[in-house]
């Protein structure tokens, strides 16, 4: 009994010797064990702006299209030159960039290829841009001293002796065109001439703007008017598909369902921006993983969202009236726990709280008439969607840009005030 007692003794003294040190390991890395825990975040590297998945979603006839340009590349003379705009956002790089590696894959056995992608953003002169596509061909090529005819020789040269077509993507163009004009695009455009080949050389060139006007009659009608691919911005649902992509390439499946991604393009679709909707999934991980939470909730798309653009301005809600608060403050209540409501749920949640403020509902036109008018303050947005065969249309409510919370907080503090006022 006494050895008994001796030994807890010592294994308490060593364990609280011991625990002095391993309690204080715990303590050290506690805050770290979120991290790489695997919950919802299983690669990260998909959440990247730069990633390059390996299909572009949702822009199949555009990448018709582009392959379409191409139609004679298979062939040992042919070449293309494409012009392609787009709103910020809207997948122009990486449908060049896409194209470029499908192609060089596809063509393998046919026509040797290669591709140089060049960011004029970073390369604003005839003379650095030129560079930049011989030494891409040639990496130890001397980057400086060279005319700009001394480069293009060397390019041609190079083109000769490696036999292989060469694509040049010259992307955000507008840089270079408004710093140094036409002159290398022109020259590009006109790299065969002289030479026994032909078709050496294809040209892409991007831009937010639309370029093909500031372009020089010279090169125009080199290019040809039909050459120009104008992309739209992405809607809702080309949002939801980017959104959807990451998510299963990025994300635990079991931390995120088809909610939460729609809420997340919702919230990105003003802009129409794929960029938005990358960083917005991106941070609503971060988010929920400092939380400590294993799965994407509403409120951490919502607090996020406040960061990108079409905040909600501080003051808003002074401009509604005491029953539209009241209509908001039953849509917050809800929202605080669902992604989405439908304008039924808006009725019923609105009868809830004008029982809570002793007020007299408004009808049921007035409420819908709230409903936009708050939809237009940007503080909720719609979605309207046909259910059945085209039978009836059901209206999605959500509050992408706000926390419900906040706002709900914000309307109590001065609903009261608003509804004596009357
Ligand atoms: N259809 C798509 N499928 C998958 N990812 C996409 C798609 N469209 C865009 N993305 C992704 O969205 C981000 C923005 O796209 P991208 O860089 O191609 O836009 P952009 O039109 O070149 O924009 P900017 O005008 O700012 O240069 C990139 O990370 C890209 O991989
Ligand atoms: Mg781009």
């Amino acid at each position: 009994m006494k050895s008994r007692e001796l030994e807890l003794l010592l294994l308490e003294t060593e364990r609280v010797f011991k625990n002095g040190w391993r309690q204080d390991a715990i303590n050290m890395s506690d805050y770290l064990d979120r991290i790489g825990s695997g919950f919802i975040l299983l690669n990260p590297d998909p959440l990247d702006f730069d990633y390059i998945p390996e299909s572009m979603v949702g822009r199949e006839s555009i990448q018709t299209t582009l392959a379409g340009k191409f139609h004679s590349i298979a062939h040992p003379n042919g070449s293309a030159n494409v012009v392609i705009t787009g709103p910020v956002g809207s997948g122009k790089t990486l449908l060049a960039r896409s194209f470029c590696r499908d192609i060089e894959h596809h063509l393998r056995n046919k026509r040797p290829l290669r591709s140089v992608h060049i960011n004029c953003r970073n390369a604003t002169t005839n003379v650095r841009v030129a560079q930049r596509i011989v030494q891409s061909l040639d990496p130890g090529h001397p980057d400086r001293g060279l005319s700009m005819g001394e480069l293009l020789s060397s390019l041609r040269k190079l083109l000769r002796n490696s036999g292989r077509h060469l694509i040049v993507v010259l992307d955000e163009v507008d840089h270079l065109l408004r710093k140094s004009g036409n002159d290398l695009i022109y020259q590009l455009l006109r790299i065969d001439e002289d030479q026994d080949g032909s078709g050496t050389l294809s040209l892409i060139l991007i831009s937010q703007e639309q370029v093909l006007d500031v372009l020089e009659n010279a090169v125009i009608s080199r290019f040809g008017h039909t050459n120009h691919i104008p992309i739209p911005p992405y809607d809702v649902e080309g949002l939801l598909a980017i959104a959807r992509q990451r998510a299963e390439a990025a994300l635990n499946p079991r931390s995120w369902d088809e909610e939460i991604l729609m809420l997340i393009a919702t919230s990105a679709a003003p802009s129409g921006d794929a960029r938005q909707v990358i960083e917005l999934l991106g941070a609503s991980v971060e988010h929920a993983e400092s939380d400590g939470k294993k799965l994407l909730m509403p409120e951490h798309v919502q607090t996020k969202a406040k960061d990108v653009p079409q905040v909600m301005p501080e003051d808003v809600l002074d401009d509604l009236s005491g029953h539209q608060m009241l209509v908001l403050l039953g849509i917050c209540r809800r929202l605080r726990k669902a992604e989405f409501m439908t304008s039924k749920d808006v009725a019923s949640m609105y009868a809830v709280v004008c029982e809570e403020y002793e007020a007299k509902p408004r009808s049921h036109t007035t409420v819908w008439k709230f409903l936009k008018q708050i939809e237009e303050l940007d503080i909720i947005a719609t979605r309207v969607d046909t259910v059945g065969e085209g039978r009836g249309r059901t209206t999605h409510i959500s509050m992408p840009h706000a926390l419900p919370v906040d706002v709900a907080a914000r309307i109590e503090g001065r609903v009261l005030r608003k509804l004596k006022r009357k």
